[in-house]
């Protein structure tokens, strides 16, 4: 490969081609609204534009407005009000955030918001049945004393809920590797798996 005759210019076409590159990556989506208009006059979406969202929320549709890159957590705590949700790490590491997406666990920092408009969403809000009872794993938090502080429970019971209903609540042993996601700051871990094994008998699996 023959050097550059000019290495100022070499340095300059690098620095453009840099430039470029960085601006094209951040550049907005480039969306047409039509074919034809593609070709003369493109219409530019930008991330930051608000997108309308109907999440179906324990049975209830809510149309929201946000950003494109908001997550569904935090939908749901700042524009539904459904604050038991809880956001711990923000990224996935600790099971706080977790909810169901039609019936599965899902960590709900590291969902977009816009991806599951239509599936049926449930919080911890909704767990409860329609007279407003608690739910057996609720109850059965509630009689092994499973938290301390309580700010990872929400999050502990909608996945001791899945654990059970994924079959995967047989033993002590397995309940612990299933529910290995979500984190107690607190250590009430000995609790937790007692409640969820307690549980797991009233919710008839
Ligand atoms: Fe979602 Fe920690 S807040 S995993
Ligand atoms: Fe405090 Fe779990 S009860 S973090």
């Amino acid at each position: 490969m023959s050097k550059p005759s000019n290495p100022t210019a070499s340095i300059v076409h690098r620095r453009e081609f840099l430039s470029a590159a960085a601006s094209s990556a951040a550049m907005p989506l480039l969306l047409d609204s039509t074919r034809s208009q593609a070709a003369s006059k493109p219409v530019m979406v930008s991330p930051r534009d608000l997108i309308d969202v109907t999440l179906t929320v324990n049975g209830k549709k809510e149309r929201i407005s946000v950003d494109a890159r908001v997550t569904l957590l935090d939908a749901l705590r700042e524009k539904i009000g459904l604050t038991g949700t809880k956001k711990g790490c923000d990224h996935g590491q600790c099971g706080a955030c977790t909810v169901h997406v039609n019936g599965k666990r899902v960590l709900s920092c590291l969902t977009l918001a816009g991806m599951v408009e239509g599936e049926a969403i449930t919080t911890i809000e909704g767990l409860s049945d329609i007279t407003g009872g608690l739910h057996p794993m609720q109850q059965a938090f509630i009689d092994n004393d499973a938290f301390q502080c309580g700010y990872c429970t929400p999050g502990q019971i909608m996945s001791a809920v899945a654990v059970v209903s994924e079959g995967k609540a047989e033993t002590e042993a397995s309940v612990r590797e299933a529910m290995s996601g979500n984190i107690c700051r607190c250590a009430a871990y000995p609790n937790i798996v007692t409640a969820i094994m307690q549980a797991k008998m009233k919710m008839g699996a």
